[in-house]
């Protein structure tokens, strides 16, 4: 038997304004998103912006529904648009937002299990690191250099 540790490296800004001019603009983008997420049962609202290689900008948001698993995350809801309107484009990074509409949200909110498995595909796809930035309404953000600083132990193509 051997103990095998896992690492990951994230960095903790205090607010947006530590960050460059281009990552608060496109966290604007996910602010503007999320406000037009279409979430009525959760009321928990989540927006994400990506900026691709050839320059776009793509955005995304949470859409529920009654019937409650076809529902879909933001990030999901971005990076599947992204990447069906640019398939050869490549995913330089992706910033997400998040918040209830029941309280403010101050804590920075990572993408969830599913999201990062599907983040993990196109990222291994694409031979280079999309770069992900989370926060939630306001405060800290967090960055992590790439999606498979996020998950570890992925599951790819590399078995099937
Ligand atoms: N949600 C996202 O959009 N992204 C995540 O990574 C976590 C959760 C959405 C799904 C659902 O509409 C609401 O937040 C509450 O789970």
């Amino acid at each position: 038997m051997k103990e095998v540790i896992i690492e990951s490296k994230l960095h903790v800004y205090e607010s947006l304004d530590e960050l460059p001019e281009d990552v608060v603009s496109l966290m604007q983008k996910a602010f503007k998103a999320r406000d037009n997420a279409y979430a009525p049962y959760s009321k928990f609202h989540v927006g994400a912006a990506l900026l691709l290689d050839n320059d776009e900008i793509v955005t995304g948001n949470n859409q529920e529904n009654a019937s409650y698993p076809s529902g879909l995350c933001a990030e999901r809801t971005a990076i599947y648009y992204a990447v069906s309107q640019y398939p050869n484009a490549k995913v330089l990074k992706m910033v997400i937002s998040a918040g209830s509409k029941n309280k403010l949200t101050t804590t920075p909110i990572p993408p969830c299990g599913a999201c990062r498995q599907a983040i993990a595909e196109y990222e291994i796809k694409q031979k280079e690191p999309i770069e992900i930035y989370f926060m939630g309404e306001t405060g800290k953000v967090v960055k992590s250099h790439s999606l498979s600083n996020l998950l570890p132990l992925v599951f790819d193509k590399s078995v099937l």
